[in-house]
């Protein structure tokens, strides 16, 4: 089992990436061989300044490990693992505009404005696809959001092995963490916590100190009505059905078992709980990675050695992808 996940530098670490993927990412290190990396080639498709992008990445490592990512995973930055690119330009030849034209995450990002936007976005999983396979990953940890992405891996490893005549890539499987598939923003539950929505007010960032995480979960979107003693009865109440989604992902509990400990109580009673679970979660890390941006340089040299790692795993793989396509190398 070789588990390989990345995360886009695009910004600060909030509470959807964390239970949606970095949880499971860290309790996933004693299943099978693991990879984790920060995609920061991939944050190019996107508006940040290069001083950001800097600053970013290692703020990013910092993150990752303070939420207990350590030694028995390869933590690196993808630009320094060239591999990564090279194998992209390979699978460009097998991916077929029609398979990307289908992605959802194309779609919705670049808008109405296609001819504006940039290439790279278009064929953003083309090189998600290439550090996926680049590693002949056999497991992916994601939210819901990525699983189109891994499809199309899928199904580009798949086209790939038939055109060649080769068994290179293995098909890998997506691992969607059941608890939180997708944690919504706080402000609208209808569209998902994200690090590009303007309203910081949206979303839990990992770096928010004590009272900023309080003051979120105050301020938090709900409805007037009491919690149900199921959670199928909150179907239609996304906002409700969201802070009830987070409180069971935090404690390791079921939305159901959440439900029947505060079924008829209100929000007043349920988001203080909500706050001071999110505290006890969130604080422990947010103190470790404090610690860690005081040493960026240690961050940073942590970086340097996981690339090392990383492309003698690469570089064997992108040499069979070209052999297997003829080039000379
Ligand atoms: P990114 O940076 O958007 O998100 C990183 C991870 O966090 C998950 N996630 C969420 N999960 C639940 N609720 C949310 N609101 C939420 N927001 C984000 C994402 O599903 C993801 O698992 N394309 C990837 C980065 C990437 C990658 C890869 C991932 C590049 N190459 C290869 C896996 C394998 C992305 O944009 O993630």
């Amino acid at each position: 089992m070789r588990i390989l996940s990345g995360i886009q530098t695009t910004g600060n670490l909030h509470l959807g990436n964390y239970l949606g993927a970095i949880k499971q990412w860290v309790a996933m290190q004693d299943q099978g061989e693991c990879l984790f990396f920060l995609a920061d080639l991939h944050s190019l498709t996107g508006s940040i300044s290069p001083a950001e992008r800097t600053a970013t990445t290692l703020e990013m490592a910092a993150t990752l490990l303070a939420s207990g990512i350590d030694d028995r995973s390869v933590l690196f930055n993808q630009a320094r693992v060239p591999e990564h690119s090279e194998l992209c330009w390979i699978l460009q030849g097998t991916a077929r505009m029609g398979w990307l034209n289908r992605m959802t995450q194309w779609k919705d990002k670049a808008g109405k404005n296609r001819d504006g936007a940039p290439v790279g976005l278009f064929t953003y999983p083309v090189l998600q696809a290439a550090d996926i396979l680049v590693y002949q990953a056999t497991h992916v940890p994601v939210g819901e959001d990525q699983k189109q992405h891994l499809e199309l891996t899928r199904d580009i490893a798949e086209k790939f092995n038939t055109d060649f005549g080769v068994d290179l890539f293995p098909l890998p499987e997506p691992l969607i963490s059941k608890a939180a598939p997708r944690i919504m923003s706080l402000r609208d539950g209808t569209a998902k916590m994200s690090k590009s929505d303007p309203s910081d007010m949206s979303r839990v960032n990992l770096i928010d100190p004590d009272d900023v995480i309080a003051q979120k979960f105050k301020k938090a979107r709900t409805d007037p009505d009491p919690l149900p003693d199921s959670f199928d009865a909150l179907a239609e109440r996304a906002e409700a059905r969201n802070l009830v989604t987070i409180y069971a992902a935090l404690a390791d509990m079921s939305p159901q078992a959440v439900l029947e400990q505060f079924a008829g109580q209100g929000f007043g009673a349920f988001k203080p709980a909500l706050a001071d679970l999110a505290i006890a979660k969130l604080g422990p890390i947010r103190d470790r990675l404090v610690r860690l941006l005081d040493d960026k340089a240690a961050v940073g040299q942590a970086l340097a050695d996981g690339a090392v790692r990383a492309r003698a795993l690469a570089a064997p793989t992108l040499r069979k992808a070209q052999e297997a396509v003829g080039l000379q190398v």
